[in-house]
């Protein structure tokens, strides 16, 4: 199959070992789409960790175990630059120029600022109010057409595209791309509370490289249907995150089961979610064998990620070189 011309580009912070949310909402397309663009770059932005983060101590070992994670998840790295955002600096250098083409009162009226102001009002810093533009500058940087991403990135991935509007329009040049989003068919992946968007920060999240002891006991936590308080009471798997995530991971007969004996209170929500556990782990068992491999050898891990920058550093600044031009800088 020949491979379409243009460039994938996405990121993701280092916030250590991934979880569901992150595999089905992003990851499975970092993986998919190596096989359909001819360039995919994919980068752990640690730069942008720095908004929110209490401390860096834990920075390098969640870069390491992040990389492992997408290694073992399938990225293949002599195809896909993988790297770490501040060993290419040039992208921050590209954050400033197009700061000046972005509207102040565009970037705190963003859901995400507001939210984030929200989680920590005692730490509203500069770079959160310019963490979109960072995010531009990094799609940007790479002149990127596809960027996979959760439906939680589509706000910036917006922006993205209006900041390099901009750009383009203010210096009278097409040296940007904009670039479009990519989603999964899971876009949004709910947490074991049923409710939120899975994420550490809330501790509502299933990792990829748990043990199948800890994952059981995680997905033993899930909340189901909330009108179904007795086992005799029939279920709706309709709104039960537990029969969403059943979908993706049961085979179609299970799961046609499922919701037949749900509805009828023949199975109960201990034996549904033991069931889940059980498949959950069955189709894990190949990422956290490759996993374990890849751990035997850190050294190649951060080879992979010094490589991955080399070659990324080339396209940087060849960008950044015509964007200089483009703004007419002496
Ligand atoms: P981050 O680190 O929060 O998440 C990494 C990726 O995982 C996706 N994701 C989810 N998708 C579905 N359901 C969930 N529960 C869930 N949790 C996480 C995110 O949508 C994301 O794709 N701002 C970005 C990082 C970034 C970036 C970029 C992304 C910086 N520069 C340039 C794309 C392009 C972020 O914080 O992702």
């Amino acid at each position: 199959m020949t491979k379409k011309k243009g460039r994938v580009f996405s990121g993701a912070r280092p916030t250590g070992r991934q979880h569901l949310g992150n595999y089905l909402g992003a990851i499975k397309n970092y993986v998919a789409l190596q096989d359909t663009y001819e360039d995919t770059i994919y980068c752990i932005v640690d730069v942008h960790a720095l908004t929110t983060v209490e401390t860096t101590s834990e920075l390098k070992q969640n870069t390491y175990d992040m990389t492992l994670d997408w290694l073992a998840a399938g990225m293949r790295p002599d195809e896909s630059m993988i790297f770490v955002q501040s060993h290419i600096p040039e992208v921050m250098e590209l954050h400033t120029f197009l700061s000046m083409v972005t509207p102040l009162g565009k970037l705190t009226d963003l859901p995400t600022f507001k939210e984030k102001v929200r989680q920590q009002p005692h730490n509203i810093n500069y770079g959160l109010v310019g963490y979109p533009v960072l995010m531009a500058a990094d799609i940007a940087l790479y002149k990127a057409v596809a960027v996979p991403v959760g439906v939680d990135q589509a706000p910036h991935l917006e922006f993205t595209r209006e900041i390099v509007r901009s750009f383009n329009y203010r210096y009278n040049t097409n040296v940007l791309v904009e670039p479009q989003m990519v989603a999964t068919e899971v876009p949004k992946v709910l947490g074991i509370d049923g409710k939120n968007k899975m994420g550490k920060s809330l501790n509502n999240h299933i990792e990829l490289a748990s043990t199948p002891k800890e994952t059981q006991e995680r997905v033993m936590q899930m909340v189901t249907d909330p009108q179904r308080a007795r086992l005799s009471d029939p279920g709706n798997p309709d709104v039960c995150n537990v029969f969403t995530m059943h979908k993706i991971f049961s085979d179609a007969e299970e799961v046609e089961r499922i919701n037949d004996e749900c509805r009828k209170a023949e199975i109960g929500c201990v034996a549904c979610k033991k069931l889940f556990a059980k498949n959950l782990n069955e189709n894990l068992m190949p990422f956290r064998e490759r996993r374990a491999e890849f751990a035997q050898d850190p050294a190649y891990v951060w080879d992979v990620l010094n490589d991955g920058a080399d070659r990324a550093r080339v396209i940087a600044q060849e960008t950044l070189s015509e964007v200089k031009e483009a703004i007419g800088l002496p």
